[in-house]
């Protein structure tokens, strides 16, 4: 398929995500712990791991979706501001955004509209109290948004209309015209066929090259991650055991997060 990922210079500066010593633990039950890792700007990291290791969780941190008990989370070099998990609720942050396995569009909206919801955040009380009436500035930051997914067209049909790889794109437009340097993608390609999967990392891998993004992508096929990805980051019970690029990574590497791995493997 695409060309093998070549990582870019600007891997050279501060990381646009940083991420260090996260812990997270549920009703008393530690799920995840001491994770550190960053992700540059221009940079694709996938995380791979078996079902229950940790990966939503640290992707919906990174988010703000979910609160942590310790440990820190820059963006750009500042802190994301998201609270310890017992005191406040999680603050959401501008600079990152998420798109998930099932979009999370509104159906009948236009494709446009649900594009410019990334922008709410910029946006007067009152101008976010009549989403009906998206300001103009805000409506040609989503059509750019569009453009770069390559659905100018489809602007003003309802988002349910639209096909499953079609919808992804839509959700990652939205991403953009919210302004957000660091994109998380949990399973972003789960749900599409392998055509529309590939259309939806070879946008993963662009956005990171191209636009200077920092792109951290849960995958659950490691063969995907292989292809797309600048470096694969393994997570087992909750803590990263494996961290590499597709080239250095060795498969019996990969397929020990799956399982227990032969001596073999181990070994690879
Ligand atoms: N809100 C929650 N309350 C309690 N436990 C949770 C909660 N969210 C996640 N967990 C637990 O945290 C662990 C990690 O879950 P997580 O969803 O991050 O795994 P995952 O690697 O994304 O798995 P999958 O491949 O199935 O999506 C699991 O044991 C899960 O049961
Ligand atoms: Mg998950």
């Amino acid at each position: 398929m695409g060309a093998a990922p070549t990582l870019s210079l600007q891997t050279a500066t501060a990381p646009a995500l940083s991420v260090a010593d996260l812990r997270i633990s549920f009703s008393g039950r530690t799920v995840l712990d001491s994770v550190s890792f960053d992700v540059h700007a221009g940079e694709l990291v996938a995380f791979l791991g078996a079902n229950g290791s940790g990966k939503s969780t640290t992707l919906r941190a990174v988010a703000g979706l979910l609160g942590h008990d310790s440990g820190t989370i820059e963006v750009e070099g500042r802190p994301t501001g998201w609270r310890p998990q017992r005191s406040r609720p999680p603050r959401q942050d501008a600079r990152t955004a998420m798109v998930f396995q099932r979009f999370h569009l509104v159906p009948r909206r236009s494709v446009l509209a649900n594009v410019c919801t990334g922008a709410l955040h910029r946006m007067t009380t009152w101008q976010s109290l009549l989403p009906l009436t998206f300001p103009t500035a805000v409506k040609e930051e989503a059509m750019e948004a569009l453009a770069r997914v390559g659905l100018t067209d489809r602007a003003h049909e309802p988002a349910g209309r639209l096909s499953g790889g079609q919808q992804q794109r839509v959700a990652i437009a939205r991403a953009l015209c919210q302004g957000a340097r660091v994109l998380l993608a949990d399973e972003p390609t789960s749900a599409l066929d392998p055509s529309a999967a590939a259309t939806v990392m070879e946008l993963l891998r662009d956005l990171a090259e191209v636009d200077g993004l920092a792109v951290a992508a849960v995958l659950h096929s490691p063969s995907l991650a292989r292809e797309y990805a600048h470096r694969i980051i393994g997570l087992r019970d909750g803590r990263i055991v494996m961290s590499g690029t597709p080239e250095t990574v060795a498969e019996g590497r990969i397929a020990g997060l799956y399982g227990t791995p032969t001596p073999q493997e181990a070994a690879a």
